[in-house]
Order: structure tokens, then sequence, then C-alpha cells
């Protein structure tokens, strides 16, 4: 009742009235000015597994912020005209100048999967449909030609028509770099595949002791490991692994971190799945806050541990808020530590590697 109340209601307003409406509270909410602006729908928009394309994959999925479909012919038009305000951690979104070039897309393909996260964003464990948008995929890709593309699901790599179409896009135009969101938890056999497609791999993690990844993602912890040293191993490809912070696995991010270290990737990902919200918002219960508390002591012990080691190799450990804030680690303490340059806040979204150059670490 009150949904159908809500659509009458904004269509008798019309999409002009609704739109200065947005335009005035998000005047009201203040974004930080000091945020930098930027038009974000020209640096990775996200394109659904719907086909629906956003500015960003975290900018909340609300209608207003929908640009369009990837089968609309004048998709590329919609994305010079967008302008609807949206604001994060990182950035305040403007629209785009007319000597704005679009970088890449951020493509959701399948949303099949061979895991079955409890945590899942996107629900891929309750996916059972057919997929197959590759024909509109292609037609996009060879009208806008973009620099890069990140890829993700589902689970990209055991999706065998999604590889097949990577192959093609690699075929028909070998300038487009492929980056690839991952849980790793491949035969190692596939890395050979991996190496020829992509560039960049971020291998998430939910949890790192057998019993909890287990828990929490339905697979082996062991696959992801192997399939990550290995890829890292042969040095081609750009590796990053990503753990994601969440409430059964959180005292976990120590022992993922010194495992991580020992590899000397060019980056290390923390991410947080709602921990906070996951634990009813109240970080002062004495279970949660004693938890979070020993858990930051530890992971701030290795840092100063192993800092003198990170200051030699190239790994740079990005953590995107609120992972600094619910561990503790904040400028004072990077600062104090000398750690500022080794581990940093993280603005973009984490699978973007802005400072990795291919080949510039050397296979053992
Ligand atoms: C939806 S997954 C798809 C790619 C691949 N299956 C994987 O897990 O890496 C893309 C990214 O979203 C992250 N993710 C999943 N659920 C999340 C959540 N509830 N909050 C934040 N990130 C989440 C995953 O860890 C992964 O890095
Ligand atoms: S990066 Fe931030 S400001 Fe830009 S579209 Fe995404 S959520 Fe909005
Ligand atoms: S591996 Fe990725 S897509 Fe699959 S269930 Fe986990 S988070 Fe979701």
């Amino acid at each position: 009742m009150l949904h159908r109340t809500r659509q009458v209601v904004k269509t008798l307003l019309g999409p002009q009235v609704l739109a200065s409406i947005r335009r005035w509270r998000y005047d009201r909410s203040a974004p930080d000015p000091n945020l930098p602006e930027r038009a974000c729908h020209y640096d990775f928009p996200f394109v659904t597994h719907e086909g629906d394309v956003y500015p960003c994959c975290r900018s909340g999925g609300g209608e207003h912020h929908r640009i369009g479909s990837i089968n609309d012919p004048d998709l590329m038009d919609k994305m010079r005209r967008f302008s609807e305000p949206c604001s994060c951690h990182g950035y305040r979104l403007r629209s785009a100048r007319d000597d704005e070039r679009l970088r890449g897309f951020n493509i959701e393909f399948s949303l099949a999967c061979q895991a079955t996260c409890s945590v899942c964003c996107v629900d891929a464990p309750m996916w059972d449909q057919e997929w197959d948008r590759y024909e509109e995929l292609s037609r996009l890709i060879d009208e806008v030609r973009p620099e890069t593309l990140i890829v993700q699901g589902g689970e990209v790599l055991v999706q065998k028509e999604s590889m097949r179409w990577l192959r093609d896009v690699k075929q028909r135009h070998p300038e487009i770099q492929l980056n690839l969101v991952t849980n790793g938890n491949v035969p190692i056999a596939w890395v050979d595949k991996v190496e020829e497609l992509f560039s960049v791999v971020t291998v998430s993690f939910v949890g790192f002791q057998p019993e909890t990844y287990e828990n929490n993602m339905g697979l082996r912890v062991e696959h992801a490991k192997a399939f990550t040293e290995e890829l890292l191993r042969r040095g081609s490809v750009a590796v990053a692994p990503k753990y994601l912070i969440t409430p059964t696995a959180i005292h976990e991010i120590n022992p993922f971190l010194k495992w991580a270290l020992d590899l000397s990737p060019p980056q290390i990902h923390f991410f947080d799945a709602q921990t906070v919200q996951r634990i009813g918002g109240n970080t002062e219960d004495p279970f949660w806050k004693e938890t979070i508390e020993r858990t930051s002591r530890k992971l701030k012990s290795t840092l100063v541990r192993r800092r003198e080691e990170l200051q030699n190799n190239p790994t740079v450990i990005y953590l995107e808020p609120p992972v600094d804030e619910l561990l503790g680690i904040d400028d004072r303490f990077l600062a104090d530590q000398k750690l500022d340059q080794l581990c940093r806040r993280y603005t973009e979204l984490v699978w973007h590697m802005p400072e990795w150059e291919p080949n510039s670490r050397s296979a053992d």
C-alpha cells in the first residue's frame, strides 16, 4: 500500500520535480566539500547482470542512479548527460566534461558461482537462471572500445561462456586490459588461462582458517591459496589478495595478512562486509569490543614488526573505509609508525590497482 502511494506521488510530481528534490536533499546532506569531484560514471560504470548501467557499483542502485541499459542505442548520450547527485567516502560525482573519455566498464556477467558465501552481496548462491547478454555486451565494447574491463560475477572463472566471450574480446581488441575479481577457488592448472587473459587479478577471501573459510564460502581455502601463490610466483599478472571482514572471521585478518605479506604481492586489500551492522551496530558490547580490540592490536603489531620488510618490498596495503576506523588504523597511528606510505586508506574501488605496472616484478 505504502509502495503504491509512493509510486502515485512520484508520478504526480514528475521527473523534473523529483530531480530537484534529490538535488536539494543532497545539498542539505552537506557532503564534505574537500572530497574530490569526478565523473565517476566515466571511470568504471557498473554494468549489472541485468544489463543496467550505474555510475559505480557502490552508488546505491536507486532508480535515479540508473543511467540506462546496455541495449539503449543512445547509452553514450545518456552517460554524457548524467548528473545525479552522489557522494561517498572517496568522491562527489559531477557530470562529464566534453573532452572526457570513458575508461572502462565494471561488468557483473551471470551470478553463477561455485561458492556459497553467507555474506554474498549479489545473492549468487540463490542464482538459478540462464544468462546470455554476450552479444549486447559485444556491441557495446565494439562501439566504445574502452581501455579496461573489470569483470566479476558470480564467479567468472567457472562460467564457460563468460570465459569464451572474454577470449573473443581479447582476440578482437588485444589492447583492452582485462581485470578479474575472483574467489580463486579453481584447479591450479587453470592458472595458464588466467594468465593468458588477465592483467590484474583480485582474489577475495572471506575467512582464512580452513574451517571458517569453508563455513563462510563453502569452499576450501587451500585451493584459493595455491591459486594465488602460483599466479604470484609466475609474476606476469598483478595479484591482490583481498580480505573481506565479517563478524565470524574478523580475527583471522592477522594470519591472512602474514600469509599475504610473505608473498610480496603488489597490493593487499581489506574490505568490510557491513560488520558493525551485522553485530547489531553495538561495538561497545563487551564481547565485540574485546574481539575487535584484540584483532586491532594484533594487526598493528604485525604491521609494525614487518615495517622494514614492507619498506623494501613492493607491497602496498589498502584499507577500504570503514576498515580503517573499525580496526583503529588511523592517520596518526600510520604516521607515528612511519607506515603511511605502506598502508593507506583507499578511496577507489579496491580492484583498480592504479599504481601497478605490468612486469614490474620479476618471476622467481
Ligand atoms: C560479488 S563478488 C564477485 C566476484 C567473485 N565471486 C569474488 O567473490 O571475488 C565481488 C566482490 O564483492 C565482495 N563482496 C561479496 N559480498 C560482499 C558484501 N556483503 N559486502 C562487501 N563486499 C562483498 C567479494 O568479496 C568480492 O571481492
Ligand atoms: S564513487 Fe562514490 S560518488 Fe562516485 S558514483 Fe560511486 S558512490 Fe557515487
Ligand atoms: S564467491 Fe563471490 S559471487 Fe560467489 S558467493 Fe562468494 S562473494 Fe558471491
